[in-house]
């Protein structure tokens, strides 16, 4: 009996670590390395895998239902579970890339956020999917802010993710990627070694007729064309930071659903509530940030006992499997968002890897569901999991 939904192909990963290591296989190594990320030490995004290891389940042996439903609602869209697509601004996984992603999210019914370094346009992947929140940086003047909004209400995005929690940080005890300013000869040249080792990658984007562009074309201005992810990164260096005030004035600009992602501290979500933001995420940007930030699962309850009545609170950092989704909705989560889980599969097997991801996360889902005793994502609580004594952390 197959116990991966009948799905017999070869090519079907039965965990997110698999899918991992093909990506390993695949991408030439400073690709692989810029999804790896983390910074610094490593000790954000090393906590934010093995915090989730040290909480555990209370499940039930009778009782148990047997329809369970994974379905909800976030930011106003109906999704069939809870489970968002974070948004990356990788270039040159896959040459499907952000479109690839869109379609299997429209696929799985599942929302998905595109960054505003995402290589493809958000016109591209709004075309092929209803559900897609845009991602802004504070990163411009406020004209400039106003024109993304506007671009993105054009497109179709049905919602707004601000990311807040960028520190800079530009160390690795690993070692970085190097990544090139544009993928020419010379560049060609340089990342040969890593690049002809992997020739199913180069084939992948040979045949498409086009190397990694590596623009990022939701940065570009009106009639201009897409400055490079380095152009585009100068500019946000150089902005001027925001204040509170900046914060609300964008979230005023914006009819619809409008959420703040990055937050840790509690008084820090009280003031998201204040602006009037739809939602939050608590996320330390998956580790790559400011290195030493408790992995986000630790904070989330405190948050949640703030302002969850008055505001939809996300989780984002070290989800790889149903369990941990489940792990992060018992504990108060209204939906989690994913990084590197679906990146994986976009790596591993494009647009049916991202959809393999989905799958592999709705199955652990459920089967947590089932352990349980519960029909319904909804009817987790803090009672359906076991956490060490000094395991939580109130921030703020
Ligand atoms: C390679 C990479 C690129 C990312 N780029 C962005 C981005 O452009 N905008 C953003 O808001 N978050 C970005 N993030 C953070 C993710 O949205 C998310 O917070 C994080 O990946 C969650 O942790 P996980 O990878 O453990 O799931 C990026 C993360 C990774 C790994």
């Amino acid at each position: 009996m197959s116990s991966n939904g009948g799905q017999m192909a070869s090519s079907w990963f039965e965990t997110v670590a698999i899918a991992q290591r093909r990506a390993e296989k695949r991408l030439p190594k400073s690709v692989y390395g810029a999804l790896v990320a983390g910074s610094e030490k490593g000790l954000s995004a090393n906590d934010n895998l093995t915090s989730f290891d040290q909480l555990g389940f209370a499940p039930h042996v009778a009782g148990l239902f047997n329809e369970r439903s994974t379905a909800t609602t976030v930011m106003g869209q109906s999704v069939s579970m809870p489970v968002l697509l974070s948004p990356t601004g990788v270039q040159a996984v896959h040459p499907g890339g952000e479109v690839a992603v869109a379609r299997a999210a429209a696929n799985r019914g599942v929302a998905m956020g595109l960054s505003s370094f995402a290589s493809y346009s958000v016109e591209d992947v709004c075309a092929v999917s209803d559900q897609v929140f845009f991602q802004l940086y504070w990163s411009g003047s406020r004209d400039t802010l106003l024109q993304r909004l506007e671009r993105a209400k054009n497109a179709g995005a049905k919602g707004i993710i601000l990311t807040l929690d960028w520190s800079f940080a530009n160390g690795r005890d690993w070692g970085s990627p190097w990544i090139p300013e544009k993928i020419n000869m010379k560049a060609v040249t340089k990342l040969a070694p890593g690049v002809l080792a992997r020739p199913r990658w180069l084939w992948s984007f040979a045949k498409t007729g086009h190397l990694p562009s590596l623009t990022t074309p939701n940065m570009a201005a009106p009639g201009e064309k897409a400055p490079t992810f380095f152009g585009a990164y100068h500019e946000w260096m150089q902005s001027t930071l925001p204040s509170w005030s900046d914060v609300a004035w964008l979230r005023s600009q914006w009819e619809g659903p409008f959420m703040v992602k990055g937050v840790c501290r509690v008084d820090d979500a009280k003031r998201v509530v204040d602006l009037g933001a739809t939602a939050l995420s608590v996320s330390n940007h998956g580790g790559n940030n400011l290195d030493g930030t408790p992995a986000p699962i630790r904070a989330l309850p405190a948050v949640v006992d703030a302002v969850g009545d008055q505001i939809e609170v996300l989780l984002d950092g070290g989800i790889r499997r149903g369990s941990d989704v489940v792990k992060a909705l018992a504990l108060g989560a209204n939906a989690v968002m994913i990084g590197r889980a679906y990146l994986w599969g976009l790596a591993a097997a494009g647009q049916s890897g991202v959809e393999n991801v989905l799958d592999v996360l709705r199955g652990g889902i459920d089967s947590a569901l089932l352990g349980l005793a519960k029909s319904d994502v909804k009817e987790l609580d803090r009672t359906d999991v076991v956490a060490p004594a000094d395991f939580f952390r109130k921030l703020g």
